[in-house]
């Protein structure tokens, strides 16, 4: 683990010394495995220039995670890992896993890291947009006229459910081997995410569709009338209910429809990388994990190591989920949507990573191409005077 502090900026001799400390931002980067390391790397270029544009100092601080601090330290999420990330401002995480570690017992899995990650730093919330960026509508498997102006967000359960319910194990049971894995939820967890829900909602355009499997599962009879007692403090959101059969159904028949889904741990899973591909690629969907004292943030893919090493990644949804940390825990709006912007416009001019090639006569680049033309387009504008602040 080491410090890295790229680049010192907005310390001019005018700054109090309080403001230089409140723009100054720690953040955990944890690369992880397969394309993790690359993608992150164009997401701490893009957060540099971020800090050269609008005067403030992103510190960042490397910490072993996955399959990488499997092969290191022996276990998939060291402490002072975990401490890193508690005394920081904020996570920045690439990707875990990788085939070398497939035979590992549960406990020694990479994907251990994340989901202790989740679990021990309180991130029930985990936002994943899905939008459809116009210059590449032609990239996505559907039709472009069913695809456009897809703009939706997965609000997904993230510490409960089947991922984290007791009891659970193999066990051999009358001599045959068994599997178990419980999927519990109580009031209060059902409760705040579906506030978080609404929240979101009110910020978009007015509309939930909470998702279940209510005609089966107890949990869901619980999760849906929560949901309903919820509603009753945000009068002006329209909610829906739907199960989650029919959703992964009308999200590829009418995907515009929706707005805000909010949903628990393994359907939101199945659904966001569902919504993935309305937007061309899982490549261009960020995320952010929210409700404890230090928010995560990662792109939805995985560590890909069938092209780790390659330079074909896309950084994109890394740089969006940068995106989404500016926003969500630094409140730096602005920068966050001159970073939503820069992507836009090198979609517009032509860059295109192998992913999102599809349709497109552009301009196929590299991971750090493609991270370059972003960090170039956000150089643009200060040197244009801030266009867009
Ligand atoms: C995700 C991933 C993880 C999950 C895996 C890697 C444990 O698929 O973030 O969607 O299932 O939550
Ligand atoms: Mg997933």
């Amino acid at each position: 683990m080491f410090i890295h502090n790229r680049e010192k900026v907005g310390a001019t001799p005018t700054f109090s010394f309080l403001e230089e400390i409140m723009s100054t931002f720690n953040i955990a980067v944890l690369r992880g495995d397969g394309i993790g390391p690359e993608v992150v790397e164009e997401a701490l270029n893009v957060l540099t220039r971020v800090g050269a544009v609008f005067g403030c100092t992103f510190e960042f601080r490397e910490g072993l995670a996955g399959g990488a601090a499997l092969d290191q330290v022996g276990r998939p999420l060291p402490d002072e890992t975990l401490a890193l990330c508690r005394s920081s401002d904020a996570v920045l995480l690439g990707a875990v896993g990788g085939p070398r570690w497939d035979d590992n017992p549960p406990e020694l899995k990479p994907e251990q890291a994340l989901l202790g990650l989740r679990r021990r730093l309180g991130l029930y919330a985990n936002l994943r947009p899905a939008k459809v960026f116009p210059p590449i509508v032609e990239a996505s498997t559907l039709k472009p006229e069913v695809v456009r102006d897809v703009d939706l967000l997965v609000v997904r359960e993230l510490t409960g459910g089947l991922y984290f319910g007791e009891p659970r194990g193999l066990k051999k049971i009358n001599g045959a081997r068994t599997g178990i894995n419980t999927l519990f939820y109580s009031e209060s967890e059902v409760e705040r995410i579906a506030r978080v829900a609404f929240e979101a909602a009110r910020k978009r355009r007015r509309k939930v569709c909470s998702v279940d499997k209510a005609n089966v599962l107890e949990t869901s009879q619980l999760w849906r009338s929560v949901v309903k007692e919820v509603a009753e403090k945000y009068p002006d959101v329209e909610l829906t209910h739907m199960y989650v059969d029919n959703c992964a159904m009308q999200l590829i028949r009418h995907p515009r429809a929706f707005d805000v889904i909010v949903t628990e741990n393994l359907f939101g899973d199945i659904l966001s990388d569902e919504a993935a591909m309305l937007t061309g690629s899982i490549g261009m969907l960020p995320s952010a994990s929210l409700g404890g004292n230090v928010a995560l943030y990662e792109p939805v893919h995985g560590s890909a190591p069938d092209i780790a090493g390659q330079a074909k990644a896309n950084p994109l949804a890394t740089i969006l989920s940068a995106a989404m940390m500016l926003r969500y825990s630094f409140q730096l709006d602005r920068a966050a949507d001159a970073v939503e912007r820069a992507v836009n416009d090198v979609l517009i001019e032509g860059y295109r990573t192998a992913d999102i090639a599809a349709g497109s006569a552009g301009n196929i680049v590299s991971t750090s191409e493609m991270g370059r033309a972003v960090v170039d387009r956000l150089r643009n504008w200060s040197e244009e005077g801030g266009r867009t602040l």
